[in-house]
């Protein structure tokens, strides 16, 4: 069978990196989409052929369509997106918080997603393919104060968007919602939560679902 293509951005660490390992092993092609370069070549090194390393910034308009391109070029074509980039606030609270902060967060949280996404739906309608957003637990109920969480309601409201708007050709969006995941987005481990493998299982059984079947949500928790 033909090998299928997911671009993936937040490719160099926690979620991302380990969706990318699922989704070789699986025998899909991945677009590797982070900041840091080298992170991206040795995640590519170790993956071999099935991976292309594709640095940029994702709140830039043009590094993200451009590795859009590049990813459907070398590939032939790109089947799936996982807009997956994201980051949390040092300080946290609406008083306590830094607005300058915010900004960078709301910057890549919510207009990376928009960016991605709006480089992604050329390919996509092309394939009928499919778009997975990394939304989170803090996106669906509410937590005291979060302005994180905020951005990813905005996740979640955009996912079902989407969902009815590639519907209309046959393109399928799904949101991911974990709650903790133990990855470099906290300082300190977290051994007894998720793991981001889970959460790329998560990915992966949305992604290879019946084409019959569009898996809107998966959300998960850590047991305890
Ligand atoms: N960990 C959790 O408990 C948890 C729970 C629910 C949802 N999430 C969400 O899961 C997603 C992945 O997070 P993670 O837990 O895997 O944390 P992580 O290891 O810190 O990964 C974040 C990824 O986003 C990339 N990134 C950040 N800013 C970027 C930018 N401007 N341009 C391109 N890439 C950028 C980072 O790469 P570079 O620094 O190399 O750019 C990194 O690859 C995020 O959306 C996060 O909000 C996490």
């Amino acid at each position: 069978m033909r090998r299928r293509t997911l671009l993936i951005t937040g490719a160099s660490t926690g979620i991302g990196a380990a969706t990318a390992r699922a989704a070789v092993a699986r025998g899909w092609n991945v677009g590797l989409f982070a900041r840091s370069a080298e992170k991206l070549a040795a995640l590519a090194d170790e993956l071999g052929d099935a991976a292309l390393a594709v640095p940029g910034d994702v709140t830039r308009e043009a590094d993200i369509a451009q590795a859009a391109d590049r990813v459907a070029g070398h590939f032939d074509r790109l089947d799936a997106v996982f807009a997956n980039a994201g980051m949390g606030l040092d300080t946290p609270g609406t008083e306590a918080g830094d607005p300058e902060e915010w900004r960078r967060m709301l910057d890549v949280n919510i207009m990376g997603v928009l960016l991605t996404t709006r480089a992604a739906l050329p390919h996509l309608r092309e394939t009928q393919g499919h778009l997975v957003l990394t939304g989170s637990a803090a996106g669906r109920r509410h937590i005291p104060g979060s302005i994180y969480g905020s951005s990813k309601w905005f996740v979640h409201g955009y996912a079902g968007n989407m969902a009815e708007e590639m519907a209309e050709w046959g393109g399928r969006c799904t949101v991911i919602a974990p709650g903790m995941v133990d990855t470099p987005f906290f300082d300190a481990p977290k051994p007894d939560k998720l793991q981001a493998e889970d959460v790329a299982d998560a990915v992966l059984y949305a992604l290879e679902a019946d084409p019959r079947a569009a898996v809107r949500e998966v959300f998960l928790m850590p047991r305890n």
